[in-house]
């Protein structure tokens, strides 16, 4: 199986490197001191990873030459419009169409439809602007979740210091022998390692954790929550790429109220040393907060945008047993499918994740997501004695490899094929 196509190095300069798909061309970062122009070379999230033989990419290459311009046609039939729209609607997507920047009011509008048909309209008008951007290329993460332990106690999350669950820790034997299986078995080119703040896992423990992953020829994500700026420096010297880690909510009072003993200017310091760093970060919010306004919902995406986020990561909120969130109302799937869309309005270059809660919304949710501006995907790879423990709110778990079926079923029968997105 296989989540990313190889491609080939057809230029460098600096840290900047050209690679190309079948005639298209994604710029990466480079920090590899043996890359040619010429080498065949696997990207992830905007950065190229290993050099592969010309054999073995000239074979890979082969399966996926026909697949690829066959995929590039069902998505070109998708990313069209269908529905109709009139009046203040049409104005607004008519100006998104000659790429005129919208303004806040217009936002607003958008994300306050409410009939299925307007809806549909925004949603395909993304859609085409997702394909316009960046065509068909969409890439899939694996995660790993590897301890539920945290020591904060988040009103919303199910892994809150306060909740009674039944609390597991990965060795990191176990978690480096999950992410071997992860990207030899199951072909996966860029691993999320995801815990809640764990303090257990010290520096020592995480630079080798590091160190041994990235001897895969993988892009590792941390999801480790707020830790110390030395640690994430420190990391990406071992080798760490990329960071997932949202800020919430750019409310600062809804982020003071439902995070105690955090604050919000701390988060977003440490996202932007993070980017300073070099790392590629994802980042972004929770939808449905108590007392949350579309207002909000647009802060959220502007703040996402001038954090520099390489990705967007938000999901509604999937109210969580035994905690102070757990009567609140199921976030509703069509607020956070008309965030999706309003961030490809707002961001047309955005990186879009289907974030998993999306999925917990319905069966057809992701595919939903995806016609709706996403272009990015995670599968749980956690293995099987840890994953139904990692409760941050109630989800179904799927088989690995199922999931993997289904999800590569779903993106083929969408025209989406796993090239680089690039910077
Ligand atoms: N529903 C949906 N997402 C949640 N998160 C935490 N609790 C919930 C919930 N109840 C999200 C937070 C956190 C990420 C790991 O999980 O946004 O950053
Ligand atoms: Fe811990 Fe993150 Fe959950 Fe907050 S949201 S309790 S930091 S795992």
């Amino acid at each position: 199986m296989c989540y990313a196509i190889p491609g080939r190095v057809v230029s460098i300069k600096g840290q900047i490197a050209v690679v190309d798909y079948f005639g298209e061309q994604r710029t990466v970062l480079n920090d590899n001191d043996d890359i040619q122009p010429g080498d065949y070379v696997y990207a992830q999230g905007g950065i190229l990873i290993n050099k592969i033989a010309e054999k073995d990419a000239r074979e890979i290459l082969g399966f996926w030459k026909e697949k690829f311009f066959e995929l590039k046609k069902i998505d070109a039939q998708y990313s069209k419009l269908h529905t109709s729209g009139e009046g203040e609607l049409l104005r607004i997507l008519q100006r998104v169409n000659v790429k005129q920047k919208l303004n806040n009011e217009e936002f607003i509008y958008l994300l306050n439809l409410q009939t299925k048909e307007e809806q549909s309209l925004l949603f395909e008008t993304a859609n085409v602007v997702r394909q316009k951007e960046h065509d068909n290329a969409c890439c899939v993460h694996g995660i790993i979740e590897f301890s539920n332990y945290c020591r904060c106690d988040c009103f919303y999350c199910g892994l809150r210091k306060s909740t009674s669950q039944k609390r597991y820790r990965m060795t990191p034997e176990e978690i480096i022998s999950a992410a071997t299986y992860a990207v030899n078995e199951l072909g996966f080119k860029a691993l999320v390692l995801q815990s809640g703040e764990d303090e257990w896992y010290d520096e020592e423990k995480l630079v080798t954790l590091v160190k041994e992953i990235r001897k895969l020829n993988v892009l590792i994500f941390l999801s480790i929550g707020e830790r110390s700026k030395a640690l994430y420096k420190k990391l990406y010297e071992t080798g760490a790429r990329a960071v997932l880690l949202r800020f919430e909510t750019s409310n600062k009072e809804i982020f003071q109220n439902l995070r105690p003993g955090t604050n919000l200017e701390q988060r977003l310091d440490l996202i932007r040393y993070a980017k300073e760093l070099g790392y590629i970060v994802a980042t972004g919010f929770l939808i449905g907060l108590p007392g949350e306004t579309e207002e909000d919902i647009l802060n959220n995406i502007m703040l996402t945008k001038s954090l520099g986020a390489d990705m967007y990561s938000f999901g509604p909120l999937i109210p969580a047993a035994g905690t102070p969130l757990e009567k609140e109302p199921l976030g509703e799937k069509s607020a956070v499918l008309k965030t999706i869309a309003v961030t490809r309005l707002l961001d047309r270059k955005a990186k879009i994740l289907v974030t998993t809660a999306l999925e917990t919304l319905g069966d057809n949710a992701k595919k939903e997501g995806l016609l709706a501006g996403a272009n990015s995907l995670m599968i749980n790879v956690t293995p099987p004695t840890y994953r139904d423990l990692y409760i941050i709110y109630p989800k179904h778990g799927k088989e690995v490899k199922k999931a993997i079926q289904e999800t590569i079923d779903l993106l083929y029968s969408l025209g989406r094929a796993p090239t680089d997105l690039g910077l």
